[in-house]
């Protein structure tokens, strides 16, 4: 039998990492049960605004999903990183680097609210700690999947839910977020900005290789490249390149391209046609936005911050919502369907599955928050979806 020591915020003794006792005979001071799989550590930062009304609604489902097993499944250690800890005493990132190092290092996924904040104008807290975690943990794929759960969500008439059904791949550690770029004579009538769009080869190819490796694995057929390489030829061109040397290798996958502005006109016309969409890191942006709106809004739309085989990033889409905070008010499912994501990614396949059609089953009796036609707070939500969860349904 093999034994492994429970850890975590609320275990009383620690443990050191990949330490695992075999034989049957435990070290003092440790406590021991038996488990197949060492519990999984996941590092949880609600942020600001409704970041921290969703996030503890959602670890809330996920408990439900993991019923007995909870304890020893998963362990949960609460970073205060926000807006409230940067007002009080200017940490953003504790440690700079070693920060990000600790949470690669010590967590095996990291689960965040939102970051952003009125009195914060400079964001340079969401930009250390968000941008911090894409950008200097690696997390290169931003995968961000649409998918319509009721037609009664959808602004656009006659659309039902197998007509929404895509996932947008979206480069995520360059593009003009690396904040490249200067100002001359500033303030001045002459000031002159710039702005630099970085792309590089091995960062377009990463990315359009996730993509296709992504088609594959969940069985899609189409992957379809969003740029805008009529006008931007430097970048687009180094973009279409190599788009057409990686989807050579994928015989099994069609491809596919448009530019962002008809990509836009396309999304509200006729979303069925999407399948897999790559495309840069400002342009993902963009289109996740509208593309939320053909789910019911941003409360609805789920996101992973992806580098696979290291310690990756799972948050909702929307943002901090400041005129929502703290009104119970703020819809948790994006969030809800954010945990379901990362308990797939950490292999927890059934418990994802649960929670994703509890999620359905929420919004086809309409126990939802106001956002998208119910009237139920945030919590209350949550805890009809963690008690669906709980129980044993075999359909919705
Ligand atoms: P936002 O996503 O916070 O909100 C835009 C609008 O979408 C809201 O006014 C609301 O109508 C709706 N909305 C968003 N989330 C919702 C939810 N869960 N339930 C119901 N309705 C919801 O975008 P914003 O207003 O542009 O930005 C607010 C702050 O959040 C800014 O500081 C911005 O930089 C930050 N932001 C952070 C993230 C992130 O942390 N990942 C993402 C986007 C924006
Ligand atoms: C998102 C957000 C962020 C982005 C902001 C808050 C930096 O809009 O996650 O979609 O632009 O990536
Ligand atoms: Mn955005």
């Amino acid at each position: 039998m093999i034994f492994s020591a429970v850890h975590g915020a609320k275990a009383p003794f620690s443990h050191p990492k990949g330490v695992g006792i075999t034989g049957g005979s435990c070290a003092p001071l440790l406590i021991c049960v038996p488990v197949t799989k060492k519990p999984k550590r996941i590092a949880v930062v609600p942020g600001d605004g409704i970041g921290k009304e969703v996030i503890p609604a959602a670890l809330g489902v996920v408990r439900a999903a993991l019923g007995a097993a909870a304890e020893s499944a998963i362990s949960f250690t609460e970073f205060d990183w926000s807006a409230d800890r940067y007002l009080k005493d200017g940490t953003t990132i504790p440690d700079g680097e070693a920060g990000f190092a600790m949470l690669g290092r010590d967590f095996d996924a990291i689960f965040v609210g939102a970051l952003g904040d009125p009195r914060v104008p400079s964001n340079i807290h969401a930009k250390e700690i968000l941008l911090g975690m894409r950008f200097k943990m690696d997390l290169y794929a931003n995968v961000r999947p649409v998918k319509l759960l009721d037609e009664s969500l959808c602004p656009l008439k006659n659309v039902k839910p197998q007509d929404v059904d895509f996932v947008v791949i979206r480069e995520n550690t360059e593009g003009p977020y690396v904040d490249a770029g200067g100002v001359l004579k500033l303030g001045t009538l002459d000031e002159v900005a710039t702005q630099e769009d970085l792309n590089t080869r091995k960062g377009v190819e990463r990315v359009i290789r996730f993509a296709f490796e992504y088609a594959r694995k969940q069985s899609r057929k189409k992957v379809l490249m969003c740029d805008k390489s009529n006008v931007m030829t430097f970048a687009g061109g180094l973009w279409q390149r190599v788009f057409k040397m990686v989807a050579s290798e994928y015989s099994d996958i069609q491809s596919a391209h448009m530019y962002v502005d008809a990509l836009s006109m396309h999304m509200v016309r006729n979303p069925k046609q999407f399948d897999v969409i790559v495309t840069n890191n400002m342009f993902g942006d963009i289109i996740t936005d509208l593309a939320a709106a053909l789910q019911g809004g941003l409360g609805m739309a789920a996101s992973g911050n992806i580098h696979p085989g290291k310690t990756s990033m799972f948050e909702p889409v929307h943002g901090s919502a400041p005129l929502f905070a703290g009104k119970n008010f703020a819809n948790p499912m994006g969030a809800i369907l954010t945990a379901a994501m990362m308990l797939e990614h950490l292999g927890f396949t059934g418990e994802a599955a649960k929670i994703n059609a509890a999620v359905l089953a929420a919004v086809q009796q309409k126990m939802t928050t106001q956002d998208i036609g119910g009237t139920l707070g945030t919590k209350e939500c949550a805890a009809w979806i963690a008690n669906r969860v709980g129980a044993r349904h075999s359909s919705a």
